[in-house]
């Protein structure tokens, strides 16, 4: 007899307690993944006057994402760690790489666009300027930072230097890229027979657990990016000077 699955949804999406939390506490920024909430909640989120942000993982999301009010765009690339953002596109086949993607928004939404994916030092940070970014957003590098609360299968399997990622849907549900596990090779990285997200994550749970007692990220999510991820042990603010400095350095070169 199988064990009873705990088949709990998780985090809820976005909804009146969260947008309740943004009234409260009225931060000078607001991003969402995914696309965005329904309007009458855009709404009450855009009057607190916080500068509201999205992920496009193709310009036609990014048009989408423009024509109902974001103030800037994140140019999600498939090289990107996490979830990826798509919300329009189903296909993961369709997902365009950072340098592609960016010059796609830039040439064509009059809106600042905030490069992603596989950036993880200060040339990645030149070269998205260069392509017109007017900044660039980092994941995967800092989660090598102390403050990163990751597992620790996590953190070894970041701290190999050749690592191998796919886009997987099978660990959550919906299409993220992580480091390659038992469990992406053995199910394949996609599979259309997986639950729907966030039901495939509690499905896959005991399996998790039961391999991290024993230091295996064979169930795991294990979120990365395919950019560099720097041997050194700085803090996320030490670490955001360096990355500044280094990009300062290439502009000048
Ligand atoms: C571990 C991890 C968790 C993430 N969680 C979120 C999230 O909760 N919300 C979000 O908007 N993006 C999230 N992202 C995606 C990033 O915002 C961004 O697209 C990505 O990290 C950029 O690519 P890079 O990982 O190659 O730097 C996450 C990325 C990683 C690596």
């Amino acid at each position: 007899m199988p064990p009873e699955l705990p088949l709990s949804a998780g985090h809820p999406p976005f909804g009146e307690a969260h947008c309740a939390a943004i009234e409260d506490v009225c931060p000078e920024i607001v991003s969402f993944h995914f696309g965005l909430p329904d309007a009458t909640l855009l709404a009450r989120v855009k009057s607190t006057g916080a500068i509201l942000i999205s992920s496009a993982t193709t310009l036609r999301e990014a048009s989408w994402l423009a024509e109902r009010g974001v103030d800037a765009i994140i140019a999600q690339g498939a090289e990107a760690g996490g979830h990826r953002a798509m919300f329009l596109e189903t296909d993961v086949a369709t997902q365009v790489g950072t340098f592609a993607l960016t010059r796609q928004i830039v040439d064509a939404v009059r809106l600042p666009v905030i490069a992603a994916g596989g950036i993880g030092d200060g040339h990645g940070v030149t070269a998205a300027l260069a392509l017109g970014a007017s900044a660039a957003q980092i994941g995967t590098a800092y989660l090598a930072c102390p403050e990163a609360t990751i597992t620790d299968v996590h953190r070894a399997a970041l701290a190999k230097t050749a690592r191998e990622t796919a886009i997987t849907n099978i660990l959550t549900g919906r299409p993220a890229r992580g480091v390659m596990n038992r469990f992406m090779r053995e199910q394949g990285p996609i599979d259309d027979a997986t639950p729907n997200f966030p039901f495939a994550r509690p499905a896959i749970a005991p399996l998790r657990a039961k391999a991290e007692a024993q230091g295996l990220g064979d169930f795991s999510p294990l979120w990365s990016g395919q950019g560099p991820i720097a041997a050194h042990c700085l803090g996320a603010r030490d670490f955001t000077r360096q990355l500044a400095e280094q990009a300062a350095l290439s502009i000048s070169a």
